[in-house]
């Protein structure tokens, strides 16, 4: 039995659409201010790079990069942050980026990571958001689709490290070997 990316859940062209919006959103409610966006690695990595694209204002772009999985679909509840920012951000307005929320651990952990370092704004962007497998909960400022318990691949989203490079979002399936 092998898992697949099958169905297509979301289409390059709805993304598209959705981040254009999303930052339509970020540049009206930041206007003024030059915020930082910090992508969530490895997950976030195709996201943030449309999204500060789709900006229209003075922003910084950094990286954390943190995992919460195994190899399985299913969160460890356990953060391990494997690299930090590289500026500091006291005093500015960070806007977090990540690729999709599920049980909210990982989210949870960064925020209040974020958090001790005074920021002078702490909000959080979403491409997905799977809002039925919540546990813990987190305000997210913005959501690009909620999507139902399904694991997803593609456009960043990974399984065992594979299917990022997917232009859309699909949903992963078992398929039995011919
Ligand atoms: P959480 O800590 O349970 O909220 O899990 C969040 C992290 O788990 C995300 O940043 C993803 O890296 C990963 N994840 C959760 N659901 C999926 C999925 O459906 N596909 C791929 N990765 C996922
Ligand atoms: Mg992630």
């Amino acid at each position: 039995m092998e898992r697949l990316p099958g169905r297509v859940l979301i289409s390059q062209d709805e993304i598209a659409a959705r981040v254009a919006e999303l930052g339509t959103a970020i540049g009206r409610d930041y206007a003024g201010r030059a915020p930082i966006l910090v992508g969530v690695l490895k997950g976030a990595l195709v996201f943030v790079a449309d999204l500060v694209r789709a900006i229209a204002l003075p922003v910084s772009l950094d990286f954390m990069s943190l995992s919460s999985y195994g190899s399985g679909t299913r969160s460890s509840g356990v953060v391990r942050l494997s690299a930090d920012l590289s500026m500091s951000i006291e005093g500015r307005d960070v806007i977090v980026v990540e690729d999709i929320i599920d049980s909210g651990r990982t989210i949870s952990y960064l925020r209040r990571n974020l958090a001790t370092r005074h920021p002078r704004s702490l909000a959080l962007c979403a491409l997905l958001d799977k809002v039925a497998r919540r546990e813990i909960e987190v305000p997210v400022d913005y959501v690009g689709f909620v999507i139902p318990d399904e694991f997803v691949v593609g456009y960043g989203l990974d399984h065992d490290g594979l299917h990022r490079n997917l232009g859309h979002i699909a949903a992963l399936e078992t398929r039995v070997a011919p």
